[in-house]
């Protein structure tokens, strides 16, 4: 698929169809993933990929919120990853200070897991990027997370059960982006841009 059109096709989708997603496909996304950027290159994403019903049921009831509806979609979806931080040691001097103490690597697994959508979206299939996860601390342990890393998102991967609501809701260029302080950014083709 062109670039434009996976930026433009990749919405967060929360309903989806129960048809499995095959390996290779979860795969080719977190290839993807893998070449993202990162402070001082120390990629510190691991992914741990839920594609067994039973255990991904399990670690979506720590991510769901029934009360509060939140994450529902977690469930639903065939296909659960887990985006952990891996702040182990590093022998880079900056390391310590750059993306441990100043949270670089949140930077850089926010990276990681937009080019895992888009390549998501390059095989028309649905993501949804979860934040909100209702215990941590049980899913971290239904998962084996071991001292020094942390769950920080969670990716709900499948096929979209029906088309997204068809609005997106973005702020304009002009409201965004300026060249040169001061200057609003106007788009070639906007007709009061003469
Ligand atoms: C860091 C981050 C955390 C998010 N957390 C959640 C979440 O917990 N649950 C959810 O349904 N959507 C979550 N989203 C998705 C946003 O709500 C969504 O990207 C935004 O509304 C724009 O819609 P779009 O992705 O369809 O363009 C999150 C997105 C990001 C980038």
């Amino acid at each position: 698929m062109e670039f434009r059109n996976c930026v433009e096709n990749r919405r967060s989708i929360r309903s989806f169809r129960p048809d499995p997603v095959r390996r290779e496909d979860i795969l080719y996304c977190l290839d993807a993933a893998r070449l993202s950027p990162s402070s001082l290159n120390c990629q510190p994403w691991r992914f741990v990929v839920l594609d067994d019903p039973q255990l991904k049921n399990r670690a979506a009831s720590y991510i769901s919120n029934p009360l509060l509806k939140s994450n529902l979609h977690a469930r639903q979806a065939p296909v659960l990853i887990a985006v952990v931080s891996d702040l182990s040691e590093n022998p880079n001097p900056l390391y310590r200070t750059a993306v441990k103490k100043f949270g670089m690597y949140q930077y850089d697994l926010g990276a990681a897991v937009q080019t895992l959508c888009l390549a998501a979206a390059d095989l028309g299939l649905g993501s949804c990027i979860m934040s909100t996860i209702r215990n941590k601390k049980q899913l971290q342990d239904l998962l084996g997370i071991p001292q020094g890393q942390e769950i920080c998102l969670v990716v709900a991967l499948g096929y979209p059960d029906g088309d997204p609501a068809a609005s997106r809701e973005r702020l304009s260029l002009e409201e965004i982006c300026c060249f040169n302080p001061g200057i609003p950014a106007e788009r070639p083709d906007d007709p009061s841009h003469s």
